[in-house]
């Protein structure tokens, strides 16, 4: 990471401390924050060089020799699969070592990639294969491809951008993989993507993303299928006391070493954003579909329909929510300072009768993802009007707040050495992560 004088000028460091000194806890963000590209700047320099994102699933590399281009950030990279292990993937930056030119200009599958310029080739594993035309006394172990941090976790691969400053991964990777696994995540296939472009800041996707407040004026749909919004998307006692009781009868139902699994977060979800919350979906409903019932076979060898879903953090950017039937992965992708790219990709299982309709797998978090467009695109378009001023968010946001005063925290270190103090817990639950803690069982690593 680059020193810091490198980054910002002393008065741009003082304005942006300044911004960050004056925030209000517990209301949203100063208008800079959601519009300033210098800001947008200063985050592509210090905050997302310590994210672990999703960047594929495993299954995109499907044998040895695969490899694929991807976006990590603003920089090009590729993944290559180089052994027959679920785990033997790797990255690197797209760049050759020779004189910088883009190394792979499409997908391919081979033993070696090889340079579009003079030819060099290199091998899966990173080294340089070329030998004959070095000069002499150059090393070409020196010319092996730089590396990207990368991290396969039961079937989904992860990277980061800054080595020194990532999150240690492995204890969310020793706490999930077992739970990603019997989601059926690593024997998975994608069955459809979709991007939605949308045209506001990285912050404001993520912390719509991050409440259900707005689920019952805008997600009619998803409002209907899911039991959760009783508690989430409004303060109602008696439909929590409901909720509630449904909780109840589908622990009944399912047993206790199922409900057990319900939650699970490493303990600091400051520096280690990665948890799995699962809860019933609600109404005798099997699946989240349009009718609740099946759409496609049961993932990860499970053998028969609980109603359950589980809701997965990948980090900060990343989620993944899996009822008995299939996957929606989610990547929050930063383009600008007012253009985030939000990517969803559909999953089954690898097995499941080609016949399977996508339309009705994606069909809940489609129409739900148009309308998040749609309500954070308007979101935006406020935020930038001179009246602009920073709200309040309610019980039902807190964990939008909470995001808000991670970041600020984490940015005010980034910048000066030092940080406020935000140490609490997600609190209140979002769209999928609705689990009332205390209706469910909190195991902790
Ligand atoms: S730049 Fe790649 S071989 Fe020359
Ligand atoms: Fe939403």
């Amino acid at each position: 990471m680059p020193a810091i004088e490198k980054v910002i000028s002393a008065t741009e460091r003082e304005r942006v401390v300044r911004l960050i000194d004056d925030h209000r806890k517990d209301w949203s963000l100063q208008q800079a924050f959601y519009l300033d590209p210098d800001i947008f700047e200063l985050e592509r320099q210090l905050w997302f060089p310590r994210q672990w994102v999703i960047v594929a699933h495993a299954s995109e590399l499907p044998e040895k020799g695969s490899y694929i281009i991807r976006n990590l950030f603003d920089e090009e990279i590729i993944l290559a699969r180089h052994g027959d292990g679920p785990d033997d993937i790797a990255a690197f930056y797209n760049v050759c070592t020779h004189r910088g030119s883009r190394l792979c200009t499409k997908d391919g599958r081979g033993r070696l990639m090889v340079c579009p310029y003079h030819a060099w080739a290199f091998r899966l594993t990173g080294e340089l294969q070329t030998r004959r035309d070095l000069p002499e006394g150059v090393n070409p172990d020196e010319l092996g491809l730089h590396k990207v941090p990368s991290k396969v976790i039961g079937g989904l691969v992860l990277c980061g951008l800054e080595p020194a400053h990532l999150p240690d991964i492995e204890p969310a990777a020793a706490g999930l993989t077992d739970l990603l696994l019997e989601n059926g995540v690593g024997n998975a296939r994608i069955i459809a993507r979709k991007s939605y472009l949308t045209k506001a800041n990285w912050k404001l996707v993520l912390e719509n993303f991050l409440e259900c407040y707005h689920c019952r004026p805008a997600h009619p749909e998803y409002f209907r299928v899911n039991g959760h919004v009783k508690v989430t998307a409004m303060r109602d006692e008696y439909k929590a006391k409901e909720w509630q009781e449904e909780i109840e009868a589908w622990h009944s139902v399912i047993g206790d070493a199922e409900f057990d699994k319900g939650v699970w977060e490493p303990g600091d979800l400051d520096t280690t954003p990665f948890a799995m919350h699962r809860k019933p979906i609600g109404s005798g409903r099997l699946t989240l579909s349009d009718d609740g019932q099946p759409v496609s076979c049961l993932m990860g060898g499970r053998t028969n329909y609980d109603g359950g879903e589980n809701g997965f953090r990948i980090g900060r950017l990343s989620f993944l929510s899996a009822p008995n039937d299939y996957l929606t992965m989610f990547q929050m992708v930063p383009r600008s300072a007012n253009e985030t790219d939000v990517i969803l990709t559909w999953l089954v299982d690898r097995d499941a009768d080609a016949n399977v309709d996508p339309e009705k797998i994606s069909w809940m978090w489609d129409v739900t993802t148009v309308q998040d467009k749609k309500i954070t695109e308007d979101n935006a378009e406020g935020v930038a009007s001179r009246a602009y001023r920073p709200g309040p968010y309610t019980p039902l946001e807190s964990q939008a707040a909470f995001f808000v005063e991670t970041y600020l925290s984490q940015m005010r270190e980034l910048i000066t050495g030092d940080r406020a103090s935000s140490k609490q817990e997600w609190g209140a639950p979002s769209q999928l992560f609705a689990s009332p803690k205390a209706t469910c069982n909190t195991r902790r690593l």
